[in-house]
């Protein structure tokens, strides 16, 4: 191979990495996109869904029947529920979770099955009035053996 061969083929190499560093680039979304399984009689939902919009997430809302089954679906112990289930980048979201949560959890990425706020706290997203900072509840991550643990106390 000649010297100018080697330069074409090197130039080449260049240019495809470019281009494939420039595609995955394209293909990772700047705006998280969650989708929220829910109840379509549970107005909470509505107002958590209402908080991630207003935080820059686009929400795809689906009204199910049978949340049982979704949770279930998800690796979501009872123990653990609360009235909707998010799912974001492969990660679950159960209930009145703050976007900045999410946030951090898209950011961090650790090895865990999402995180979830149970039960239904009164002072979170979506169940107080709109603005008001969350208080009073734990959001807790939790992992496909069982292992629960603190996220952020509020
Ligand atoms: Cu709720
Ligand atoms: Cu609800």
């Amino acid at each position: 191979m000649n010297t100018k061969t080697s330069i074409f083929l090197l130039t080449m190499a260049g240019i495809f990495l470019l281009a494939s560093t420039q595609a995955s680039a394209e293909a990772e979304p700047a705006i998280a996109e969650i989708t929220v399984y829910k109840d379509k009689s549970c107005g909470c939902c509505g107002g958590w869904i209402d908080h991630l919009r207003a935080e820059g997430f686009k929400v795809i809302a689906k009204n199910h029947t049978n949340m049982a089954e979704i949770k279930a679906n998800f690796g979501v112990s009872r123990p653990l529920q609360s009235c909707h289930t998010g799912v974001v980048n492969g990660y679950v979201v159960e209930g009145h979770v703050p976007a900045a949560d999410i946030k951090r959890l898209l950011r961090e990425r650790p090895d865990v099955l999402g995180l979830t706020a149970p039960g239904m706290p009164q002072k979170s997203p979506g169940m107080q009035p709109k603005g008001l900072p969350p208080k009073g509840y734990d959001v807790l991550s939790f992992d496909h053996k069982g292992k629960v643990e603190l996220f952020r106390r509020y």
